[in-house]
């Protein structure tokens, strides 16, 4: 459904500022990858979304269309970023269809709640697999093209360039794993190699004129995310799941699209292998943050179930 623009990018933004440039991305038929596509598109982009599902990505890569006329937006489903070759494949796809890639958005992840007595290792490597090595993979199958696309929009930190810019990547993370948080073992474990993955990619490439960043959203409402992490994610009344957090509400997708922008656009050229929390501040009072609500320790020690999240399973005693 065609998406009001106040709903996913603010004003403060240039039309047409990323006119012939591609966006490639991970898990953009989500929430939050789907907003920040939307709005590069909104102001010019073109773009290429890839998912597991095929009907839920062309059916989102259509949507996203609808933000800006004239823009191509391609859904290639059936892709899994744990598979380096089908990934690649997408990539080439995506050059080749659509000319470039210039910005990528690495925002496939995995995600449920679930204590380390009932974690098995496969469900682990699960997610490391998605989130550790989908990222790397994405790096490696769209990198020649970033390359490609930084050495055509450099830019001396002064004058805005000619044709604007590119090369750049942005890995999407969380904030969980700065001070801990129960039943997220396997996904703190992953964000962390994440966040490491970009400073590398930052520490390697950003001579060859490549940046890369992290945004790390914090309680975001209305995402498939929140759904899986708090029985607050669905609350009727939007302020109460936010209560106690410095900002006194949970995030909108456009929060997050607004800092991708930023970080893509020429405000962003000098931000390189750095973490842009945007959360409200939650991360600095965990207490509050998502899953509070599973009462520490008691819940571990019970082995109780976890009810009332998406993606739950019953736990084994
Ligand atoms: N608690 C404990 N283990 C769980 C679990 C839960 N809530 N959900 C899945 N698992 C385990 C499975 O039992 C399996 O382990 P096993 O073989 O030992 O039984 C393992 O995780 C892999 O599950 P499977 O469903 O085969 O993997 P998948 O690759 O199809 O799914 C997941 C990947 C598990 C990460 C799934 O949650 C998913 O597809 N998530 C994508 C969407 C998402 O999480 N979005 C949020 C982004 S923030």
């Amino acid at each position: 459904m065609p998406l009001p623009k106040p709903e996913y990018v603010s004003d403060v933004w240039r039309d047409g500022i990323f006119a012939n440039k591609v966006v490639f991305c991970t898990g953009g038929a989500g929430t939050i990858c789907s907003a920040q596509v939307r709005a590069l598109v909104h102001l010019g982009a073109d773009a290429c979304i890839i998912g597991r599902q095929v009907e839920k990505t062309e059916r989102v890569a259509a949507d996203i269309a609808t933000a800006r006329p004239g823009a191509r937006v391609l859904g290639f489903g059936n892709v899994d970023v744990r598979s380096p070759e089908s990934l690649q494949d997408a990539a080439d796809r995506c050059a080749k269809e659509l000319g470039s890639i210039d910005f990528v958005i690495a925002g496939a992840a995995g995600n449920f709640l679930s204590s380390m007595n009932n974690l098995s290792t496969n469900a682990f490597k699960a997610v490391m697999d998605i989130d550790v090595l989908g990222s790397y993979n994405t790096v490696k199958a769209t990198l020649p093209y970033l390359v490609e696309s930084a050495a055509k929009h450099k830019t001396d930190g002064i004058n805005p360039p000619l044709r604007g810019t590119g090369g750049r990547i942005i890995f999407v993370s969380a904030t969980i794993h700065y001070t801990g948080m129960p039943l997220q073992t396997h996904v703190m474990v992953a964000k962390a190699g994440v966040d490491q993955l970009a400073h590398s990619v930052c520490i390697e490439q950003g001579p060859r004129g490549i940046t890369s960043n992290v945004i790390a959203p914090g309680p975001i409402r209305g995402t498939e995310g929140m759904e899986r992490l708090s029985t607050m994610a669905n609350n009727a009344d939007p302020s109460a799941a936010g209560r106690g957090l410095p900002s006194g509400r949970w995030g909108t997708v456009k929060e997050i699209a607004d800092a991708t922008v930023y970080l893509f656009s020429d405000a962003g050229n000098y931000v390189n292998g750095e973490i842009l929390v945007v959360d409200g501040g939650a991360w600095h009072v965990p207490s509050t943050g998502p899953g509070a609500e599973f009462t520490y320790p008691d819940f571990l020690l019970n082995n109780d179930e976890i009810k009332g999240v998406k993606g739950g399973k019953k736990a084994k005693l």
